[in-house]
C-alpha cells in the first residue's frame, strides 16, 4: 500500500477542512494509507502525523479553519529543515505529500519536490495571489464575510454622515478589496496593483459625490497599502467629513466556507 501525507499551511483559510476531506476520501478510496500531518511543515519535520480514514474526516465540510492545525516555520526554509523533512518522509516512505497552502508552501513544496517527494499543491489562501491559478480555496469565503462586515459598518455610516475607511485583508494583493469594495458600492478601492493619487481617486471624487448629495462614504483599502488611520485623519480635514478606520483583520479567515469553497475543495 502506498502512503501520502496531506498538510494545511500557512494562514488558514475557510475550505481547508473540506480540500482535506476530499484528499483523505479519495486517497482511502484508491486504495492508498493517508497520514494527516500536524502543523504544516513543523509536523513534517517532527514527524508529528496521524493516519487517517474515511471518519477521521467526518463533519468537517462545513467548518472553518484545519483540523490538521497550520503553522509557518521559518525552519523548514532552512537547508537542516528542509533535510528533516524529507528524512522523516523517507522513514515512513511517503511518496508524495498533498500541500493545502499559499504561495510560500507551494515553495516548500517546490523544495521537496525537487528532492523527490511528489507534492501536490492544492491552492488554500484567503488571498487569491498564487500564480497561474484562477482561484484559491477560501478567497469567496473571505469576501462574502467582508461584505457582511461592510453593510455593518454602512449602517452606521450612513446614520452618522461618515466617512469609514476599511483595510482588508489580502497581504500584497489587492483581490479580496477589489471585489468586495465593488460589491459593497465602494466610492473608492485602493489596491497595491493600481497606482493611485489620494487627492484626486479619494478626495476630489468625495467632493464631487457630495455635491451630488452624497452624506456617507465607504472606502475600502488593501492592506498592502495600509495607513487607514493616517488616511481617515486627511480625509476628514480635506472634506470636512467626520471619518473613522477600522482594520477588519483576522476575522476575514474564520467562518463556514461558502458553496464555491466546499465545491472547489
Ligand atoms: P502561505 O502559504 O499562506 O503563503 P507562508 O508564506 O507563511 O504562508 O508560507 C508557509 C510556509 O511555507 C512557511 O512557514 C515556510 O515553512 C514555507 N515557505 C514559505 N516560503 C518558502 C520558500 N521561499 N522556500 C521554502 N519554503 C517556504
Ligand atoms: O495569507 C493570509 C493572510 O491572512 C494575509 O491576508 C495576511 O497578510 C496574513 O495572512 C496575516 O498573517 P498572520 O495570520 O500571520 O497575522
Amino acid at each position: 500500500m502506498k502512503t501520502i501525507g496531506v498538510l494545511t499551511s500557512g494562514g488558514d483559510a475557510p475550505g481547508m477542512n473540506a480540500a482535506v476531506r476530499a484528499v483523505v476520501r479519495a486517497g482511502c478510496e484508491n486504495g492508498f494509507r493517508v497520514m494527516g500531518i500536524r502543523r504544516g511543515y513543523n509536523g513534517l519535520m517532527q514527524g508529528d502525523m496521524f493516519e487517517m480514514n474515511l471518519r477521521s474526516v467526518s463533519n468537517i465540510i462545513n467548518r472553518g479553519g484545519t483540523i490538521l492545525y497550520s503553522a509557518r516555520s521559518p525552519e523548514f526554509k532552512t537547508e537542516e529543515g528542509l533535510q528533516k523533512a524529507l528524512k522523516v518522509a523517507k522513514d515512513v516512505n511517503m511518496e508524495g505529500i498533498v500541500v493545502i497552502g499559499g504561495d510560500g508552501s507551494f515553495r516548500g513544496a517546490r523544495d521537496l519536490s525537487l528532492r523527490g517527494v511528489n507534492c501536490v499543491g492544492i491552492p488554500g489562501t484567503i488571498d487569491n495571489d498564487i500564480a497561474c491559478s484562477d482561484y484559491t480555496i477560501g478567497y469567496d469565503t473571505a469576501m462574502n464575510t467582508v461584505l457582511e462586515m461592510v453593510d455593518r459598518l454602512r449602517d452606521t455610516s450612513e446614520s452618522h454622515d461618515r466617512c469609514t475607511v476599511v483595510e482588508v485583508m489580502g497581504r500584497r494583493a489587492g483581490y479580496i478589496a477589489l471585489n468586495a469594495g465593488i460589491a459593497c458600492g465602494a466610492t473608492s478601492i485602493l489596491i497595491p496593483e493600481v497606482e493611485y493619487d489620494f487627492q484626486r481617486d479619494v478626495i476630489e471624487r468625495m467632493k464631487r459625490t457630495q455635491k451630488t448629495g452624497k452624506r456617507h462614504f465607504i472606502i475600502i483599502v488593501a492592506e498592502g497599502i495600509g495607513g487607514v488611520e493616517e488616511m481617515a485623519k486627511r480625509i476628514e480635514a480635506e472634506t470636512g467629513v467626520e471619518t473613522r478606520a477600522t482594520v477588519l483583520g483576522h476575522v476575514q479567515r474564520g467562518g463556514h466556507p461558502t458553496v464555491r469553497d466546499r465545491v472547489t475543495a
